[in-house]
């Protein structure tokens, strides 16, 4: 039998998913799921959403449960897939002191991904010194599991970088081929990120622009109707824009019929294509795609206990493979004294 490919990937808990993560990742996670040739694991990364939300607790403990339920609701299967929650795996605490040692701080300091957050969150000169190494943290939580693929977007590249130096290093220093270098899989170009309603680039809870996969009918609807479009479409005979139309970005990648699509660009780009018309058709094929993961999802957010009943034992099964890997990295640095 081939051995399957071992998966770490993961989410901050600090609110529900959008559609934009499920185009970006979490479709992507269900198929790789479901084509029997990996073994993934997932987790909920809530010492990694406290790193910048130390101060407000409640938001991530709220937030692991939604996050749990979007996880089940697009497909996550708990018998495929192991979901874990990371602050439950205490092994993975100790690889991160371990792997700080051979990270310098000028390093920690040019990670672009956390540069840019450093920015966006405007830190200024109060950086929590935990939310500057959790790129590290981020290497024990890939290493724990000696994972070899990572699927995620585009912004993680400099972690994935970052988790290959820490393993050379820790395997070149020790002497041992202890930990595993992992691949990042990456979103197909241009694939990966879905706009914001509003035309912003990026779909996200603090730009206010996002629908979730928790939105009710209603919600969508309302969306979808206020959607950003084509500003110079002003009467319905004037020919329209369809780049940086949102409405049409979300039809190339939701809508089923490409035939259909080419026909409405045709018409709209001619003139006398009104936006409430698109916006219906739009309106359509996302509530046939969000209504199967919404039900799943109301389903499941009926019993609470059940849904935590599987991160705990996706939790447990994943205590048992850390703690193997922190035993092997303690007799590779030489510190199992007592055997
Ligand atoms: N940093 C990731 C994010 O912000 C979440 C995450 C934590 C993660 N640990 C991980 C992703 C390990 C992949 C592998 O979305």
């Amino acid at each position: 039998m081939m051995t399957k490919k071992i998966i770490l990937t993961g989410d901050r808990p600090t609110g529900k998913l959008h559609i934009g993560h499920y185009i970006g990742s979490l479709k992507t996670r269900v198929a790789m799921q479901n084509s029997g040739e990996y073994d993934p694991y997932i987790m909920i990364a809530d010492m990694q959403a406290l790193t910048d939300n130390a101060r407000d607790p409640e938001k991530i403990r709220n937030s692991l449960l939604q996050v749990a339920l979007d996880y089940l609701a697009v497909g996550i299967d708990p018998e495929k897939s192991t979901i874990l929650v990371q602050s439950q795996i205490p092994a993975l605490n100790e690889l991160t002191m371990h792997y700080l040692n051979l990270v310098s701080v000028s390093r920690l300091n040019r990670n672009p991904t956390v540069k840019n957050e450093i920015q966006q969150k405007g830190f200024g000169q109060s950086i929590p010194a935990g939310f500057l190494i959790y790129p590290v943290s981020q290497a024990a939580d890939i290493t724990a599991f000696k994972a070899s693929v990572v699927p995620v977007g585009d912004d993680q590249e400099p972690m994935l970088e970052q988790t290959r130096e820490v393993v050379r290093t820790f395997n070149n220093v020790y002497g041992q081929d202890v930990l595993v270098e992992p691949e990042g899989v990456f979103p197909p170009k241009g694939q990966g990120r879905l706009p914001g309603m509003d035309g912003n680039a990026k779909m996200s809870k603090s730009l206010g622009n996002a629908i979730y996969l928790a939105d009710s009918e209603d919600e969508i609807t309302k969306k979808v109707m206020s959607m950003y479009t084509d500003p110079t479409h002003i009467h319905v005979s004037d020919p329209g824009h369809i780049e940086g139309n949102v409405v049409f970005t979300y039809l190339d990648v939701f809508a089923e019929d490409k035939a259909k699509v080419a026909e409405l660009k045709a018409q709209y780009q001619a003139g006398g294509l009104g936006d409430v018309k698109i916006k219906r058709y739009l309106n359509d094929v996302l509530q046939a795609a969000l209504k199967p993961i919404r039900e799943r999802r109301e389903q499941y957010a009926q019993d609470p206990a059940a849904v935590y009943e599987i991160l705990r034992q996706g939790s447990a099964k994943a205590n048992v493979v850390a703690n193997q890997t922190l035993t092997e990295v303690r007799a590779a640095i030489g510190i199992n004294y007592f055997g």
